[in-house]
């Protein structure tokens, strides 16, 4: 049986503290309503256990787009006109957040249990509130790519988020996830940076991989809507793939196979701007197959990896 030490139960009556101020339906005011903050606050309020209730932008237009689809929250044009809540969104672009929890930090009704929230994967909470006695503070990453609202309301439940905060307001992070239908686990505001890098290029670079490709198939002159399936399918065949297997286990192609002929073809056959991408991806591939040195170090001269970086590995 697992027995608490003191610093967990001093954390649990925090925790218990913070719950037990709480109304019964948190009230949330958000600051920011971009794609992610519609999202959880039209998921938020599906799930009846949280009201949404003020909410400020820059422009009118996005406040009004989630007036639209919660008639009763309320539009606030000057932040002090904002009515007390127990939980601050902030749904703002990453470098907007400092500036704006500033300015919230002047307004009369905050006190120190105040909790306030941003969504940013790389950033730790602490940019809201550097004076932890103020208020507090936590972040919620949900790990999607919100490109549309719509298909984000229809598609979000049952996806990963990540939390980071001081123990005692995880849980309330955890009631704040739970009720988007999200999964969550806990990354230390320390590893943010890393944790997010590493997602976006999972996501980003896939993109911009799958851009890379459909265009090199235009350049000769196969139809766009055939490259876009062409890519697609194997991008999504691949991924399939890695449910399964390990990427090692899954990778197939001349590199595993060390095919020099091929990857010399494929070489001479790109433009000096696809080369730099290709030998990038090349040199990272070679690191998942069981190719000898010798066969490796082949490949390298072939897609010109250069004698003195060879020489330094
Ligand atoms: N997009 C994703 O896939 C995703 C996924 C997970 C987490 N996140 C995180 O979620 C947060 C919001 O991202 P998002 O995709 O929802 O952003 P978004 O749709 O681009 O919305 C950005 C918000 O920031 C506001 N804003 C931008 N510049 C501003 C300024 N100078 N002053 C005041 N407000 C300003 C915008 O106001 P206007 O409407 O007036 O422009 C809008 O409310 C970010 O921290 C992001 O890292 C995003």
């Amino acid at each position: 049986m697992h027995t608490q030490t003191k610093a967990e139960k001093m954390n649990t009556v925090q925790t218990r503290q913070i719950l037990a101020s709480k109304p019964k339906k948190l009230r949330i005011n958000i600051i920011g309503v971009g794609k992610v903050a519609t999202t959880m606050a039209v998921l938020w309020h599906r799930s009846n256990q949280i009201h949404i209730q003020s909410v400020w932008n820059r422009s009118i237009s996005a406040s009004r787009q989630l007036q639209h689809l919660l008639p009763h929250i309320e539009i606030i044009s000057d932040l002090n006109d904002m009515s007390p809540a127990e939980i601050i969104v902030f749904g703002l672009r990453d470098q907007i957040l400092p500036i704006m929890a500033e300015k919230v930090s002047r307004m009369q009704w905050m006190t120190p249990d105040t909790i306030l929230i941003h969504f940013s994967g790389a950033l730790a909470s602490s940019v809201l509130m550097p004076d932890k006695k103020k208020a507090l503070t936590g972040s919620m990453h949900p790990v999607f790519a919100f490109s549309d609202i719509d298909t984000a309301i229809s598609t979000l439940p049952g996806h990963l988020c990540a939390i980071e905060a001081a123990e005692a307001v995880q849980p309330v992070l955890q009631i704040l996830a739970q009720s988007a239908g999200l999964e969550t686990f806990i990354v230390s505001s320390e590893q943010k940076a890393r944790y997010h890098a590493a997602l976006s290029a999972s996501a980003n670079f896939l993109v911009t991989l799958n851009h890379y490709a459909r265009n090199m198939l235009e350049s000769i002159s196969i139809p766009n809507n055939l490259a876009d399936r062409l890519v697609n399918q194997l991008m999504l065949q691949n991924l399939n793939q890695l449910q399964q297997f390990s990427p090692a286990e899954a990778l197939t192609g001349p590199i595993s196979r060390g095919d020099m002929h091929t990857i010399s073809k494929h070489w001479h056959s790109l433009t000096t701007q696809e080369q730099n991408l290709y030998q990038a991806l090349a040199i990272q591939t070679l690191k998942l197959t069981t190719l000898s040195q010798a066969e490796q170090t082949q490949i390298k001269k072939i897609i010109n990896y250069s004698q003195d970086e060879i020489a330094n590995e």
